[in-house]
């Protein structure tokens, strides 16, 4: 090792920051790595027994590094000045207020860290973007840093674009093996050596020719169009699973048959309740408001039908058990089997299953919800975002024994698709249910004969009786 980077600091320790320097720390024993987090409480858990977040093969890891090249710390201007190379990877939410409300994303987070840094850098840094941002965000940031430089002369800063990849759920085997990682940078002599430094930290374990660098702005800009690609991979399969359901044809084949084609791919071809989580309509949305900032119309329009085939998916489902369960749910018990946004994660932001139960709140169902790893005060807060708290009170019941969700059920609704969903007794389920007793699937996870034979009515996402 040349040794460029010695010690790295990241700034915000959540489902980005913690994973990714945990395994920054477990590659490279050379390399001191301190994640900080404002969030005072989250730097306890991580320092404690019970991380603040699920990953498989975290902990373990996490274990091992955690007080030898790994540390977790609330010491933002100590960890800052210490560093040879800062990774800002805090929040970058939908914009709640003001201009660009509910499109743009919330940049004052970012801007934040950037002032902390020019603060208390005390020497030269190479600052690097993990959080995703809009295309040009490396200017703000830059534009903060340079601006101490003129008052000290000493500091000197590097802003560097590499934005994150990884899947929840899956996170420690995405980083460990990632198909690619992305760096972009100044094309200067200064700024080719910055990325340099971070080429070699990454080469600790990633082949040379995985590790693609770019100029900054096609950086930044190719995490927002590669979660782009991929959320419309999600709204065109399930535009096409409600032409299945209208005709007879099944989606899983016609996504097999389709996804066969080496040209398309099958991967990411799973029709379903709709795509949540925290980036994707997020990212489509940020980069639908800098189409329009570019005066774009027509390329907006086009990437915002992906938001509105994911929205309409949502709703489309929730209207389907409405209408099976008889044109009235108001006062029946709903099971809902899974609350986090996909299965292996106990994250609920932007999950389907909100918007449906939020749906089939409207229409005064008695929910009851079971997911493995989400606990009952997050699907109670989430929920109440868009449902009054009394009515919260009042129709929610949360289980930690899915039996007991569905027992006196009319109706089980799959909402995540966690693998132990497809191992229960749904004979025993079946009887313990009201009759008539529905299956809605909305993640595809079981086949139509199976359940029709033990009695069920069955309905799945993208096929037809
Ligand atoms: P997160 O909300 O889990 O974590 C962000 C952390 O930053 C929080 O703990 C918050 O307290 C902290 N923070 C915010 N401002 C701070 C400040 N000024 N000083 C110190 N700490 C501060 O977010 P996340 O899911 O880790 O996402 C981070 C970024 O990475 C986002 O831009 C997101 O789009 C991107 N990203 C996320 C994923 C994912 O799977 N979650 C994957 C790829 C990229
Ligand atoms: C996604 C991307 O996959 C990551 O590459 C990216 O780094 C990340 O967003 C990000 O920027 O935050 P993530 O949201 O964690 O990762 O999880 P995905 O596996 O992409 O799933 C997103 C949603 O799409 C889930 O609700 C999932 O159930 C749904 N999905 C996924 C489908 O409905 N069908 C599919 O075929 C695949």
């Amino acid at each position: 090792h040349t040794g460029v980077v010695r010690r790295i600091t990241c700034v915000g320790a959540g489902y980005v920051g913690g994973p990714t320097c945990a395994m920054i720390a477990n590659k490279c024993p050379h390399i001191a790595v301190t994640v900080v987090d404002m969030n005072t409480a989250k730097i306890e858990e991580w320092n404690s027994d019970k991380l603040p977040i699920f990953e498989p093969g975290l902990e373990e890891i996490v274990k091992k590094c955690r007080g030898t090249n790994l540390f977790f710390s609330s010491d933002i201007p100590k960890s800052i000045r210490e560093a040879d190379l800062i990774f800002i990877s805090v929040n970058t939410p939908t914009k709640m207020y003001g201009k660009g409300k509910g499109m743009a994303p919330d940049l004052k987070y970012v801007e934040s860290v950037a002032r902390s840094i020019a603060e208390h850098a005390g020497g030269p840094k190479i600052v690097v973007e993990k959080s995703t941002v809009p295309v040009k965000a490396a200017e703000s940031i830059l534009s903060i840093l340079r601006d101490a430089q003129r008052t000290n002369n000493t500091l000197a800063f590097q802003v560097l674009s590499n934005p994150e990849f990884l899947a929840e759920g899956t996170a420690m085997k995405d980083l460990a093996n990632p198909d690619r990682v992305l760096i972009g940078g100044e094309d200067s002599e200064e700024g080719k050596k910055a990325v340099a430094a971070l080429v070699e930290v990454y080469s600790s374990w990633v082949p040379r020719e995985r590790i693609i660098t770019t100029n900054t702005w096609s950086s930044e800009l190719s995490k927002l169009v590669a979660n782009a690609f991929l959320a419309q991979r999600i709204s065109s399969i399930n535009s096409v699973s409600a032409i299945c359901e209208a005709t007879g044809a099944d989606v899983s084949e016609v996504a097999h048959a389709v996804g066969f084609d080496s040209r398309i791919g099958n991967k990411f071809l799973n029709a379903s309740v709709g795509f949540g989580g925290s980036c994707f309509q997020k990212d489509v949305l940020s980069l639908v408001y800098l189409c329009e900032s570019l005066h774009l119309n027509k390329v907006a329009e086009y990437w915002h039908g992906v938001i509105e085939i994911n929205n309409w998916q949502r709703r489309r489902f929730a209207d389907q058990i409405i209408a099976e369960l008889f044109n009235t749910v108001a006062g029946k018990k709903i099971a809902v089997f899974g609350f986090a946004f996909k299965k292996n994660t106990g994250d609920t932001r932007e999950s389907s299953a909100i918007h449906v139960c939020k749906h089939l709140l409207e229409e005064e169902a008695n929910i009851a919800i079971y997911d493995p790893k989400v606990e009952e005060k997050q699907m109670r807060m989430e929920l109440g975002l868009t449902t009054s708290d009394d009515k919260v009170d009042k129709l929610v019941s949360v289980f930690s024994d899915p039996y007991e969700a569905a027992k006196d059920a009319h109706a089980i609704v799959v909402l995540t698709e966690w693998d132990e969903f497809k191992t229960y007794d749904y004979s025993r389920i079946y009887e313990s249910m009201v009759h008539p007793a529905a299956l809605f699937d909305g993640r595809l996870l079981f086949k139509r004969k199976e359940m029709e034979s033990i009695g069920f009515r069955f309905f799945g996402i993208g096929t037809a009786p």
